[in-house]
């Protein structure tokens, strides 16, 4: 549909803003925790609820149980010989820890300064949710859409979306399609909608170091027993050179070198570093030597402790040697690192690192692919149509140093391309305290997925 045609569609969405938000302030209600084995009841729940919303949409709803937390799968298939388009998104959230930090708490959802406060509003509820109510604009104003649509809702992503390979692999027919949509990410900055290029992998361990069999008075024993905390200060220490390149063996082997015309591409890209560093509120930026902050960000691999656990940590002093030291450790990865790979790697570098005199033991605990995109085709096409039409500005295309799992399995699997469009920004503090999402960006995101589907729907088969 043309620019104007869409403009029912615009309509129905402000004339509903107020319905929208209080449903949507419903969903970030709901603290579906995936982490967490207390709030499996709320997960659950979260999926209850959202098979209702995308029935409330029009659709028909589905919920599969896993062995893990369920999925919801909705349905709009009335489109014969149109284009079919799989948008995936998760309804799970990261814990809201540490509490006390928010200004409001984090499941009781709140607009301040045109920011939408609440854990999920940006990962990835509001993103989720956003879809449902263009998809509810096509449905409500046309009685129709102008392509099929599947939903796939999953509630284990921010766990490492243990089982979504397995069903993705099992309900093949279900899920195929012509291309994938994924609103799970961030705008470069406000008001440039932007494209992501690509994503990075993960491979996540958890390292023990187990010293003598209980901790030990640090007077009577220290100097002669090998004090576990000391030995993974030195294990960690050799993660890199001096130089901030990963200094396990073979890491660096299957690192794609990115063309010359995406990094031409990054370079353009409106990129201020003092910026960045205020975001961070560190006192100043690091990293590998050669290389500017996007390229680390989006095109290296790295290697960094997550959490590091040992000894005595309360109120004042306690002379003790302690009994175990632990660390969790993440290494993003990049085309074409393979986590199964990395996770081989690290295990000989440990033990080749580890000091005598203590027990050392690595765990992998979850793994995701890296993925690139094509970038070219209709889908591409149609979605810098529709966010032009939305925020009235070319889309750019970004790289993205997080991850989602399931992106790569999507490609691989069903054999599709995938379009990530995501409306968080930078500062949006995912994972952290007073985590928002930009009211304005929701209510251009509803508008940009709604004109999406006209765009691709008209040009997306041949
Ligand atoms: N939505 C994020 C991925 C993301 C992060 C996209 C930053 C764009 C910018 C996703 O929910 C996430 O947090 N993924 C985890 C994956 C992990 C738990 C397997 C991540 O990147 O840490
Ligand atoms: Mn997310
Ligand atoms: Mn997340």
């Amino acid at each position: 549909m043309t620019s104007d045609g869409s403009s029912d569609l615009d309509k129905y969405l402000k004339q509903n803003d107020s319905r929208i938000r209080e449903e949507l302030f419903e969903f970030l209600r709901i603290p579906s925790v995936s982490a967490r084995s207390e709030h499996n009841a709320d997960t659950a729940r979260a999926a209850d609820w959202l098979k209702q919303s995308m029935e409330k949409a029009g659709m028909k709803a589905t919920i599969h149980p896993t062995s893990g937390h369920p999925i919801v799968i909705g349905e709009w298939r009335n489109a014969p010989g149109a284009p079919t388009v799989l948008v995936y998104g998760h309804y799970d959230v990261q814990p809201a820890e540490p509490i006390d930090l928010w200004t409001s708490p984090p499941f009781e959802p709140e607009i301040r300064d045109g920011k939408i406060y609440g854990r999920g509003s940006v990962d990835d509820k509001g993103q989720l949710f956003l879809h449902i109510k263009a998809i509810e604009a096509h449905l409500a104003t046309r009685k129709r859409l102008p392509l099929n649509i599947v939903l796939l809702a999953e509630g284990e992503e921010e766990v490492g979306s243990a089982n979504l390979e397995e069903f993705v692999e099992a309900n093949q027919d279900l899920l195929k399609a012509d291309v994938a949509v994924i609103s799970d990410s961030s705008m470069f900055a406000p008001g440039i909608p932007s494209i992501l290029s690509s994503l990075r992998g993960l491979a996540y361990f958890q390292i023990d170091v187990q010293g003598p069999k209980c901790d030990l008075h640090s007077g009577s024993y220290g100097g002669a027993v090998v004090n576990p905390a000391t030995a993974l200060a030195r294990i960690v220490a050799t993660f890199h050179d001096e130089n901030g390149h990963i200094a396990i063996e073979g890491f660096y082997d299957n690192v794609r070198v990115w063309e010359s015309r995406i990094l031409d591409q990054m370079k353009k890209l409106p990129f201020d570093e003092g910026n960045f560093l205020e975001e961070t509120g560190s006192p100043a930026l690091g990293g590998e030597k050669g290389y500017t902050i996007l390229e680390q960000l989006w095109a290296r691999p790295t290697c960094e402790v997550n959490g590091l656990l040992s000894g005595y940590t309360g109120e004042g002093a306690k002379t003790v040697l302690p009994a175990k030291a632990m660390a969790k450790v993440s290494c993003r990865l990049v085309p074409d690192q393979d986590p199964a790979d990395i996770e081989r790697l690290m295990d000989a570098h440990i033990e080749k690192v580890a000091p005598k005199g203590v027990t050392v033991t690595v765990k992998h605990l979850h793994g995701g692919r890296p993925w690139r995109a094509e970038l070219d085709g209709p889908i591409f096409d149609a979605a810098r149509r529709a966010l032009k039409k939305a925020f009235d500005r070319e889309a750019v295309i970004v790289g993205e140093g997080g991850s989602i799992p399931v992106v790569g399995d999507f490609q691989r699997i069903l054999g599709m391309p995938v379009l990530l469009v995501g409306f968080g920004l930078p500062g949006e503090n995912a994972h952290a305290p007073d985590e928002w999402m930009s009211e304005d960006n929701f209510r251009k995101g509803m508008i940009a997925m709604a004109a999406l589907w006209d765009e691709y729907g008209q040009n997306g088969k041949p």
